[in-house]
């Protein structure tokens, strides 16, 4: 089915779709984003999307590009005229087109406004939950504002080759401590030997996750523990279960980590469990 992507304020076929030369996005990764998993047709936790794209945009001093119902169309839209049934959906807002220039572009620059979206096979997600994955660490080498959600993703790409040149589907960062921070695009957890979910407090090294936070809510209908500290390698390694959570990934088991297994090898039940309820709980949207 022919793709669409939709560019400040037109649907374009996906081979038509352009942004500026000159696009901030383009030459500083002055742009945030969001992915949003959809599910049926509909968009899940949209609200917490929404309000992370707005914090993001806040911290780097970006205007909104419009209001939320007005992005609330254009995601819909985007979703509808894809034929999107279960997938994602991808925004991304930049700065704007400007000479180049460090400094920041004439207040009333518009940003520019991309949106995507994609079909994803929802039972080849969960053949892949049923096998687990096998993660690669490396050090950190992003930098210290990773809470905000910016197209600045060569770290991300970097350590994401190297886990396949291992032989492993995704990469971990890790940093100067020795402590996990989180993967390359999801959030890291265990379930140590009492039965309780540990992960890193979202401060400004990882990016708080719209999984993560619908994850403590279902965590808490289900009494179970978070602890919310970071941990090494080696801890996760001896864990009883590991697992990363994204929009989509929703929960996945990690079940090697650096050719080590985790627990007996095999996913965990907890984190079957937790993936199967998930979305008793994740919002969705009409
Ligand atoms: N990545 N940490 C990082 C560095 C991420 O890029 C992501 C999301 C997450 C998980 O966030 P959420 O639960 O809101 O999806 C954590 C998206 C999926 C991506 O870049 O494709």
């Amino acid at each position: 089915m022919a793709r669409v992507v939709y560019v400040n304020g037109r649907y374009f076929p996906w081979g038509e779709a352009r942004v500026h030369a000159e696009d901030r996005g383009f030459q500083f990764a002055d742009a945030v984003y969001e992915v949003c998993e959809v599910r049926s047709g509909r968009l899940v936790d949209e609200a917490r999307h929404m309000a992370r794209l707005e914090r993001s945009l806040e911290e780097l001093h970006m205007p909104r590009p419009m209001s939320r119902a007005a992005l609330a169309r254009v995601l819909r839209e985007t979703v509808r005229r894809n034929r999107v049934d279960d997938g994602l959906v991808y925004l991304q807002v930049s700065r704007g087109v400007a000479p180049r220039d460090f400094l920041f572009p004439a207040e009333g620059t518009p940003p520019t406004v991309v949106c995507l979206a994609r079909s994803t096979s929802r039972a080849k997600a969960a053949a892949r939950a049923e096998r687990g994955i096998a993660v690669h660490t490396g050090p950190d080498t992003r930098w210290e504002r990773c809470d905000i959600k910016t197209v600045m993703l060569l770290p991300a790409s970097l350590a994401k080759e190297q886990a396949r040149a291992a032989g492993a589907s995704d990469a971990w960062f890790v940093d100067a401590a020795g402590y996990i921070t989180e993967g390359a695009s999801n959030n890291v957890w265990m379930v140590d030997t009492e039965g309780r979910l540990i992960t890193r407090p979202a401060d400004k090294d990882i990016l708080r996750g719209v999984t993560r936070m619908t994850l403590i809510d279902l965590l808490k209908r289900e009494r179970i523990e978070l602890v919310e500290r970071p941990f090494t390698v080696a801890e996760a390694k001896r864990a009883r279960e590991v697992f990363i959570t994204s929009a989509t990934n929703i929960l996945t088991p990690v079940v090697s980590i650096d050719g080590a297994p985790v627990a007996n090898g095999v996913p965990g039940s907890m984190t079957s469990r937790l993936r199967g309820l998930f979305h008793d709980v994740a919002e969705v949207a009409d």
